[in-house]
């Protein structure tokens, strides 16, 4: 209760320039990204709620559309372990016309989600986490581009801290393969590689009026670690439920980034500060190596972005 008539204030000063704008959420249908739609959905925006699981979405709009009735709620199914579906919801978006302003790059799966392979040929975590995340933004850009000013937020985590730039190229050279577990070590790979995408992206977007940043949201009380098991992920998700806080805790923070007219675009935050993170994620010869390489898996399965090439050949 009183968690949101505070909300309610700070959103009457700093978050009205969220009013009308649009903002796709991925990973709607829980946890950060969920509450993050309610917040926006409450302030006035157009949200479009993104999620893989189609009976889940429209739960999530309803559930949404009950406490906010004149809400603005687009949906869209994509599952980013499919480079089709992701493909199939951008062109469905995209034939929409409608502009997009904000976004904010949420889906993601945690520590225990490794070892599968999807049917495009990738390692799950890495595929949702990172190269579904570099497919669907890329095929954004255009229409954020179009609809500028505009922010794209990548959700990473402290964990990167966990990652190591060795192991993380050859993590992004074996994508297929299977990894030696390390606490926290494949979870920080893929978060790491979130970080070089978005301060590559804000290169490549220089001077288009769209910017990128990344953020750690904190430690919060969510699902992401309901199927974590043995004793070091057994605490750890009992830390999160015990000492994180709740997701609203989260969600007014990314508001907070979306309405700060200081950004430049290339951030890291660590919450609501600005951070180094890791001296690698500001390697601009690594996260181009990186960026390169997630367009030659793209290309090698029949998928491409093609924003570049066709400004290039203007
Ligand atoms: N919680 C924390 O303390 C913490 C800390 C640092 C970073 N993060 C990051 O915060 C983000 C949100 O996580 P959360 O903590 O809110 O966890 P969560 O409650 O588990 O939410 C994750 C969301 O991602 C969606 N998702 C998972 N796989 C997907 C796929 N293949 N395609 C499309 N959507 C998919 C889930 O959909 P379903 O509802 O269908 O499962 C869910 O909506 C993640 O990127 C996470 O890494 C969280």
């Amino acid at each position: 209760m009183e968690t949101n008539s505070s909300a309610k204030q700070e959103g009457e000063t700093l978050w009205l320039p969220l009013k009308g704008k649009t903002v796709m959420v991925t990973g709607a249908t829980s946890g950060l990204g969920k509450a993050t739609a309610e917040l926006l959905v409450e302030h006035g925006a157009c949200v479009v709620l993104v999620g893989r699981d189609p009976s889940k979405v429209q739960k999530t709009k309803e559930e949404l559309l009950k406490k906010h009735e004149k809400g603005n709620i687009e949906t869209g199914i994509c599952d980013l372990i499919s480079l089709n579906s992701i493909r199939q919801f951008a062109k469905e978006f995209i034939s929409k016309k409608i502009p997009l302003h904000y976004l904010i790059n949420n889906a993601g799966i945690g520590a225990m989600d490794v070892d599968t392979i999807t049917e495009d040929g990738f390692e799950k975590m890495f595929q949702t986490n990172c190269l579904g995340q570099f497919y669907l933004t890329n095929l954004l850009v255009p229409t954020l581009k179009t609809s500028a000013p505009a922010r794209i937020l990548n959700i990473t985590s402290m964990l990167i801290l966990k990652a190591d730039r060795q192991e993380v190229e050859f993590y992004a050279t074996h994508i297929d393969s299977k990894f030696q577990h390390r606490f926290g070590g494949e979870y920080g790979r893929t978060k790491m590689l979130v970080c070089l995408f978005s301060n590559e992206l804000n290169r490549r977007l220089k001077d288009s009026g769209v910017i990128s940043i990344a953020v750690h949201p904190g430690l919060l009380r969510t699902n992401i670690g309901a199927n974590w098991w043995g004793p070091v992920w057994l605490f750890m998700s009992t830390l999160m439920k015990i000492g994180g806080s709740p997701p609203e805790d989260g969600a007014k923070n990314l508001l907070n980034l979306m309405v700060d007219s200081r950004l430049k675009g290339g951030e890291y935050f660590h919450v609501d500060k600005p951070s180094n993170g890791i001296a690698c994620i500001h390697d601009q010869e690594f996260s181009s190596w990186y960026w390169d390489r997630c367009v030659e898996w793209l290309k090698e399965k029949q998928h491409s972005i093609s924003w570049e090439k066709e400004e290039g050949s203007e």
